[in-house]
Order: structure tokens, then C-alpha cells, then sequence
């Protein structure tokens, strides 16, 4: 199997003493879409700034397309396509006008550019508004025009970081639907970041899920689920009776796999929830525990993140207006 990513244990501290990036290591296999799923500030938009070589390591080593991102960096900059997190659309431009200022950033034969640029504006469902300015497009429209710069010069490697950041969930969709559509069309390795479980779910091969600076899991979607086991129950109670301890409560059996306290929740792993959580129920008011609430969880990448973080990736989500603010302000500052 071809490795288009090779990063060994990579390290980024910034200025401060911010240990941004602690020593993480993976590859990215040639065609697949990769993922690096994490809340915000673990890391992700460090680790593709160093693989883009728009920032050097503190340590460690990265190739990308066999290429080092240190020593080759121009190298890599040919081969590699980057959608970044930041709105990077011209505002004053038309969609069609971006493009070929894109084009002329990448040294483009101007026909050529022209060429792929009606391709990629048709692919992008964008024809129409190709020669308004770009002030006018939605957010999903941006994202395509930006998707498109990004394949102009076709990359063979491109980095989406953040995608789908702050879009209405159907709009979401659609931009995994021209993704998935790129990778089908091309032979093309995709490397993105998201915030957003259901989009790693859905899209990628392979997920790493990061949490300050770490990578706490790494697998296929369907491999990081089936990790769980099976159903988790969480049983929030009022106290634990005095002197009585979780395993004496729900003795792990047959039925139950695993058993922790997090705060007043009990959580429980087993391979058959609906089965189990009577039993647990009834066995813990037998006991004297009072149950305040009870929740059946089935296996998602919420879960796994949960299992390996200790906590919900949607509690440090920032909402979609605090996005539209913070991309506002970039545009102006930008211009
Ligand atoms: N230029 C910088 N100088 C100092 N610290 C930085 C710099 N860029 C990022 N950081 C810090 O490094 C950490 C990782 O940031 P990074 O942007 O890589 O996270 P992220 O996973 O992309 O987060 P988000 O989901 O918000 O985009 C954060 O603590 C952030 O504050
Ligand atoms: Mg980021």
C-alpha cells in the first residue's frame, strides 16, 4: 500500500510554550479520505498547516507524496491542494475571477485555467454565478468556489480543513456529496478535519479522533464503533448508598462488560442494551440506589470520543453564529 502521509512523531510548540501538536504519528494511504476529528483547539488546523508546510515542526518528521515538508516543501506545494479554514473567497471578485487569481498563484497556462475552470464551476453547480461578485454567494456557495481553487491546479493530495464549518446541516450535505463526487472522479487523497461526527462517520475511511494535540483513537469508522463493544447505558443516580461499591452494584456478567463512574452516571457497556437496562434498573433500586434518569446509547463516534476523551465533543462546539461572526471578521481583515 502506498503511504501519501507519513508523520512520525510530530511535534509543534508555538511561541508561549502552547504544546499545540504532541508528538502524534499516522499515515494516510494513497485514495482514501482521512479524517482528524477533534473539538476545538486539539490541533487539527496545526497538524495541516505543518503537512501544507505553511508552518515548520518543533520536531518530527512529516512526508507528504513522499516529499518532506521541511526540506521539500516546494515540492510538496506542487502536489498538494488546500481548502482552509478560513474563508479565503474574494469577496469583490466574481466566482469565475477568483479562480483565475488562483490560477495565476499556481502558474496556470491561462487556457488551461479557463478550461478547467468552466469544468470545475459546472461540477461545483456554480455556472450561474460565475461572473457575480462573490459577496453575493451563501456560505455553501463559497465553499464550493473554494473546493474548486483547491482542484484547479489538480492536486493529488488536498486538505479540507474544516469543510463543512458553520453550514446548515442540509447545506452540509451537499458539500459532502461534491466531495465524495471528487474523490470518485479523481484519483485523490483527501485529508480533513471536521468538528462534526457525522461527517468523519459518513466520509472517511479511516478516522483519528485528536484531543489536545493527541491521537486518543484511530481506525475505521466501523472499527471505532464496534471498539465500544456494543450499547453503553448511563444511569444517573442520586448517591451510591454509603459503602457500597460500583461492582458490588452491577458486578460485571455476562450481560455487562464494563463498568464506570463518571460523576452521578454510571456507565455501562454490554453487547445488548435493550435486554440489559431492566435488569440494571431493578437491581439497583433493590439495592437502595435511587435512578434520577436512564439513557440507552448505541454505538457513534460520539460514543468512541466519549470513551476516549472523557467528555462530549459537542460541549466545546462553538455555535454557527459565533462561526459567521469569526469568518465576518476574518473577510474584513483580509481585504
Ligand atoms: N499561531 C499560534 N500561536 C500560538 N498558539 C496557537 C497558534 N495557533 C494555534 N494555537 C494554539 O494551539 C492549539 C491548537 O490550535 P489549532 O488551531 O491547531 O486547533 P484546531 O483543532 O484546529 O481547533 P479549531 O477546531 O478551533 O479549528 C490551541 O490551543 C490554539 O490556541
Ligand atoms: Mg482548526
Amino acid at each position: 500500500m502506498m503511504e501519501d502521509v507519513v508523520v512520525e512523531n510530530l511535534w509543534k510548540i508555538y511561541p508561549g510554550g502552547i504544546q499545540a501538536v504532541k508528538g502524534i504519528s499516522f499515515t494516510v494511504h494513497h485514495g482514501e479520505i482521512f479524517s482528524l476529528l477533534g473539538p476545538n483547539g486539539a490541533g487539527k488546523t496545526t497538524t495541516i498547516s505543518i503537512l501544507t508546510t505553511l508552518i515548520k515542526p518543533t520536531k518530527g518528521k512529516a512526508l507528504v507524496g513522499g516529499f518532506d515538508v521541511e526540506k521539500e516543501a516546494k515540492r510538496v506545494r506542487e502536489i498538494i491542494g488546500l481548502v482552509p479554514q478560513d474563508i479565503v473567497v474574494d469577496d469583490d471578485l466574481t466566482g469565475w475571477d477568483n479562480l483565475m487569481v488562483q490560477a495565476a498563484l499556481y502558474h496556470i497556462p491561462k487556457s488551461v485555467a479557463r478550461k478547467r475552470a468552466e469544468d470545475l464551476l459546472e461540477f461545483m453547480d456554480l455556472k450561474e454565478f460565475a461572473n457575480k461578485k462573490a459577496e453575493n454567494y451563501s456560505g455553501g456557495m463559497r465553499r464550493r468556489l473554494e473546493l474548486a481553487a483547491a482542484l484547479l491546479h489538480r492536486p493529488k493530495i488536498l486538505f479540507l480543513d474544516e469543510p463543512t464549518l458553520g453550514l446548515d446541516v442540509q447545506v452540509r450535505t451537499a458539500v459532502w456529496d461534491y466531495i465524495n463526487r471528487i474523490r470518485k472522479e479523481e484519483d485523490m487523497t483527501l485529508i480533513m478535519t471536521t468538528h462534526y461526527m457525522e461527517e468523519a462517520d459518513k466520509l472517511s475511511d479511516r478516522v483519528a479522533i485528536i484531543d489536545y494535540g493527541e491521537i486518543k483513537a484511530l481506525g475505521s469508522p466501523k472499527e471505532l464503533k464496534d471498539s465500544l463493544g456494543g450499547d453503553i447505558i448511563e444511569v444517573e443516580v442520586e448517591a451510591l448508598p454509603e459503602g457500597s461499591s460500583l461492582e458490588s452494584l452491577i458486578p460485571v456478567n455476562g450481560m455487562v462488560k464494563e463498568v464506570k463512574l463518571r460523576g452521578n452516571v454510571i456507565r455501562i457497556k454490554t453487547a445488548e442494551g435493550e435486554k440489559a437496562l431492566p435488569n440494571i434498573v431493578i437491581s439497583l433500586s433493590s439495592k437502595g440506589v435511587t435512578v434520577k434518569s436512564v439513557n440507552l446509547i448505541k454505538p457513534s463516534l460520539d460514543e468512541v470520543f466519549m470513551e476516549f476523551t472523557g467528555k462530549r465533543i459537542r460541549e466545546s462546539e462553538v455555535s454557527k453564529e459565533e462561526v459567521f461572526k469569526e469568518r465576518a471578521i476574518m473577510r474584513r481583515r483580509a481585504r
